[in-house]
């Protein structure tokens, strides 16, 4: 694909992301609501390493629940995919991000490690003695996908830290279940740091690309990911990486994506690109609006719908 097309598809994401209206910044966690509504950010990474990017896509923002899919990956090479199937699911909850329900209703099996509940549960499986260990493993996931050291924002992490009760008794239901495979606390704690690391709208079309070049990092060269690995975690991504709008958005965009509260969002084109985009503010599944505009925008420019 020539590169002014890929230009002129993203100055168009850019122009009609710009022009969408309607969403609200994620307020349950206090950080969240504090991020200017109107900062946007676009970029196409290719995987041959070229970028192509618009807007505020140099700012950071907080990964959220973006992390799951790079956790997942990072829980697949460690046990392999039939074990996280075996332990965690791969079937979408047709529920909310943080439903309990949807644990209750299959016996406290998460079925989908890209919800909380199953992001939890990948956590647990993260190699290492110890918290710290864990987490020194989940930070180095994400540099390896970004390429580049990611840091944890304190203030992200503190606000979340001091108000995921929920989350936390999602770790005792997994635990009361068997889903939950180190102490639960634990579980919890190092899921909500890897929410709150930053990363610009570049680094999150790094990181899809990574997924959509198999499993290699299209700017360092590094392989992050075998590439048996990738298919299953792309998988996962259509079936649940926009929650509850899952369904909606494979019909009409037909790629691989995932979203976070933070207002970031990726599509991964496999083979081709990745389409990432930043705008806070987002719709009542938990998908920032803007950034779903931006993305289906580009991905229809470029003839990219998979079906
Ligand atoms: O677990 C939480 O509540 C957040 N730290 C992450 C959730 C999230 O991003 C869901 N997204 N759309």
């Amino acid at each position: 694909m020539s590169k002014p097309r890929i230009q002129a598809a993203v100055a168009a994401g850019y122009a009609a992301a710009k022009g969408a209206k309607g969403g609200k910044n994620a307020d349950y966690i206090p950080f969240l609501a504090s991020v200017p509504s109107d900062l946007l950010g676009v970029c196409v990474v290719t995987t041959d390493g070229c970028i192509f990017k618009s807007g505020d896509s140099d700012h950071a923002f907080a990964i959220e629940s973006i992390s799951k899919v790079f956790t997942l990956a990072l829980v697949m090479e460690t046990i392999g995919v039939e074990a996280v199937r075996e332990k965690i699911g791969a079937d979408p909850t047709g529920l909310p991000f943080n439903s309990v329900l949807a644990l209750e209703l299959h016996q406290g099996k998460p079925l989908s490690p890209l919800v909380n509940a199953g992001a939890i549960a990948t956590a647990s499986l993260v190699p290492g003695s110890d918290s710290e260990a864990r987490w020194a493993a989940i930070l180095e996931c994400q540099r390896r996908f970004a390429g580049h050291p990611i840091a944890l924002s304190p203030e992200v992490n503190d606000s979340e830290q001091a108000t995921n009760f929920h989350n936390r008794a999602i770790g005792w239901l997994l635990y009361s279940a068997g889903s939950c495979f180190c102490d639960p606390l634990c579980a919890v704690d190092i899921y909500t740091r890897q929410c709150s690391t930053l990363i610009t709208t570049v680094d999150l079309a790094v990181m899809g690309a990574t997924l959509a070049a198999g499993g290699v990092n299209p700017l360092t060269g590094e392989r992050v990911v075998a590439d048996v690995h990738t298919a299953p975690i792309l998988a996962e991504m259509m079936m649940e990486g926009l929650y509850t709008a899952s369904g909606d958005w494979a019909y009409t965009v037909g790629l691989p994506g995932k979203s976070g509260v933070g207002g970031g969002i990726v599509a991964v084109v496999p083979g081709q690109m990745a389409i990432a985009a930043f705008s806070p503010p987002l719709d009542e599944a938990g998908n920032s609006v803007r950034g779903q505009v931006a993305v289906a925008t580009i991905a229809r420019e470029l003839g990219c719908n998979l079906f």
